[in-house]
């Protein structure tokens, strides 16, 4: 009889091109203190500050949010070392979470520039919308800087169209809709 080496859900291994392995997988709680030390590093500062306003709290409260998600209406995944959660470096972050009272859900994704530009990105993006096609959303979208390239090309390969910001004109909203 054959036997299946599964994964858990929302796990999957994946090689960067440098031969190192990550684990795409869910927060844990164990993340915090890394994903705490991480924050600090990241670069440019730039990214970071708009990273953390988009959110409206300060470091340490953002770090306990993304590491507590609410399964029903979010999903977090990070890209993380194979190591246990606590000692891992995680690599990555991707999050979708559905606005309250509708049937939308925004991401966030931040892929360190230690191991960008090797198919993260791409395949978080894609585990998002796997994620909000289960849940039945109409929509997924998220906020980027309008000089972000990366990210609207990003969105555009995976069929997002870029939209008007409602509030900034610095902002541009990438936008899928999820037909059934
Ligand atoms: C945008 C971001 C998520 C891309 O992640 P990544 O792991 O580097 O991207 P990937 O290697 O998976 O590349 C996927 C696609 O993104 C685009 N892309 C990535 N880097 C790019 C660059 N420097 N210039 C132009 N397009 C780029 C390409 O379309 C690429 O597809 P291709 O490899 O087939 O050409 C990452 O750069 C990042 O975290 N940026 C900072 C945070 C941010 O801007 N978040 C968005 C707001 S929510």
């Amino acid at each position: 009889m054959a036997i299946r080496n599964r994964m858990p859900p929302w796990h999957e291994n994946f090689n960067l091109p440098n031969g190192r392995k990550l684990l795409l997988r869910p927060i844990r709680p164990e993340d915090g203190p890394p994903m705490q030390a991480a924050f600090n590093l990241l670069e440019p500062e730039a990214i970071r500050d708009r990273f953390l306003r988009q959110s409206n709290v300060a470091p340490p409260e953002l770090v306990l949010l993304l590491t507590h998600p609410n399964p029903k209406t979010e999903i977090v995944l990070v890209a993380a070392e194979q190591l246990p959660p606590g000692e891992a470096l995680v690599g990555a972050l991707a999050r979708a979470a559905i606005v309250p009272g509708t049937r939308q859900a925004e991401y966030t994704i931040l892929v360190s520039h230690f191991v960008a530009g090797q198919g993260l990105g791409r395949q978080l993006m894609r585990k998002l919308v796997k994620w909000a096609r289960r849940k039945y959303l109409d929509r997924l979208y998220g906020d980027t800087l309008k000089s972000n390239e990366p990210m609207m090309e990003l969105a555009l390969s995976l069929g997002f169209v870029a939209q008007p910001h409602p509030d900034s004109p610095e902002l541009v909203r990438m936008v899928l809709e999820l037909e059934a």
